[in-house]
């Protein structure tokens, strides 16, 4: 249950209220790429507008390390948003000071001020108390609904709860919420499928997944390094050599787990391999421990030798068939299932249809969850990549929750406080 007061537990009526939202998304040449994040914020301004309240909305872009640069610049967004909510957005310039003073002005009840980007000020990395009290000026609350940044001890995170009265929004509550029931008790059998490149990145969250999951289930990037760890021979792959030690120890930590109590570690056992990561590359699958794929395309031939092994310079860029295949299986006896990490490199695009030559096995995941093939467990889904991808796809509104945080979910999972939900007011 969450212990922090929302905006539920407090009076908004005609208050001047500093949003907190998390507006990082991806935006090229003034065009906003994906607005999934802006969308999950549009329930709590709601709520807020319908009590007459002025909202001031302050977000981050980007890492602009404390720099005014165009390409970080929040304006794009001012436009998209008052679409999505029916109300008059206006944009000030910076976070704090004049322009803001400027723009309130001219405001009424019931309309939305978005500010620049708050790392355009070092101070907003660095928690400076004075630069959250020029912030807070002009507001009686503080919401915070920025659910992909309250990992992160900044001004707008954490000293800003020090000037007002702080509470979160709805879409806060319903991440940690769902989140928390998730990891803390969660329907079994509960099953991980974890993407991505860097072990390290995710190494909490695969630690705990081995001690709460029935079924671990790794792809991605990062299987390349496991497949090394286990004396597999990865070619021209992305691998990360420093993280082969990890691995190791994941394997074995894997391995133990299994002997304790009935566990799945599942790491693939064939891939796409490609000589470019591009979309007219040839592309072709090697099993490196099944072998049934190379067997069959030979017959009544011997195997040779090139079916079972990634040549030096090929590039594992998705799991297999067999091992997506599996997965999905898998996903067949559970009733939730974790995502985090696609099985691939997704965003290659296809030159025919939608399903980019990196994709499939992504796809069959995706089957698998969504029911296609008979049952359909729990999803929740979450990282950057992988939100990005089932966006792409139009296919987020299927998911059961599909998280707006990257490193904040990861965080939330592994078990971690969050700074940002901490330092908000508690539930009497
Ligand atoms: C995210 O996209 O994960 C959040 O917006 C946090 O961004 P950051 O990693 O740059 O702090």
């Amino acid at each position: 249950m969450f212990s922090k007061k929302t905006i539920e537990d407090i009076d908004c009526q005609n208050k001047t209220i500093l949003v907190r939202v998390d507006y990082n998304v991806p935006i090229k040449e003034g065009i906003v790429k994906d607005d999934y994040r802006i969308k999950q914020s549009i329930p709590t301004l709601k709520y807020l507008l319908d009590r007459q309240a002025k909202l001031i909305l302050i977000s981050h872009l980007g890492r602009p390390d404390g720099k005014k640069a165009e390409e970080f610049s929040l304006e794009p967004i001012a436009k998209i948003l008052s679409k999505e909510i029916g109300a008059k957005v206006y944009f000030a310039d910076d976070c704090i000071g004049r322009s803001v003073q400027k723009q309130l002005a001219k405001m009424k009840s019931g309309e939305i001020l978005l500010c620049e980007n708050l790392r355009f000020h070092p101070e907003e990395e660095k928690n400076d108390q004075a630069f959250a009290a020029e912030m807070a000026k002009p507001a009686d609350l503080f919401v915070q609904d920025g659910f992909g940044v309250v990992h992160r001890a900044h001004a707008s995170t954490d000293a800003i709860t020090h000037c007002l009265p702080s509470v979160a929004g709805l879409l806060l509550k319903k991440e940690v919420d769902t989140i928390t029931d998730v990891m803390a008790n969660p329907n079994r059998p509960l099953m991980s499928i974890i993407g991505g490149a860097k072990i390290a990145d995710k190494l909490e969250l695969i630690k705990k997944f081995i001690s709460i999951s029935d079924i671990v289930a790794i792809g991605g990037a990062m299987a390349n390094t496991f497949l090394l760890a286990s004396g597999g021979e990865v070619g021209d792959s992305l691998v990360d050599n420093d993280e082969v030690p990890i691995a190791k120890d994941i394997i074995e930590l894997a391995q133990q787990e299994a002997t304790k109590r009935r566990f799945v570690f599942c790491l693939p056992h064939d891939a796409i391999v490609a000589k470019e990561v591009d979309s007219t590359t040839e592309t072709r699958i090697v099993d490196w421990s099944s072998h049934v794929i190379a067997d069959v395309l030979s017959y009544p031939k011997r195997v040779s030798t090139s079916a079972t092994k990634i040549a030096k310079h090929e590039k594992i860029l998705d799991i297999g068939p067999f091992s997506a295949s599996f997965i999905a299986g898998c996903v067949q006896l559970t009733n939730t299932v974790v995502w985090n990490g696609t099985m691939g490199v997704t965003e290659v695009k296809s030159l025919q249809g939608p399903i980019g030559p990196f994709a499939h096995g992504t796809e069959i995941i995706i089957e698998a969850l969504l029911g296609q093939l008979g049952h359909r467990p729990f999803s929740l889904v979450g990282g950057g990549d992988t939100v990005g991808y089932i966006e792409n796809r139009n296919l987020v509104n299927q998911f059961d929750h599909v998280s707006t945080g990257g490193g904040a979910s990861l965080e939330l999972m592994a078990g971690k406080k969050l700074p940002g939900v901490e330092a908000l007011l508690n539930k009497d």
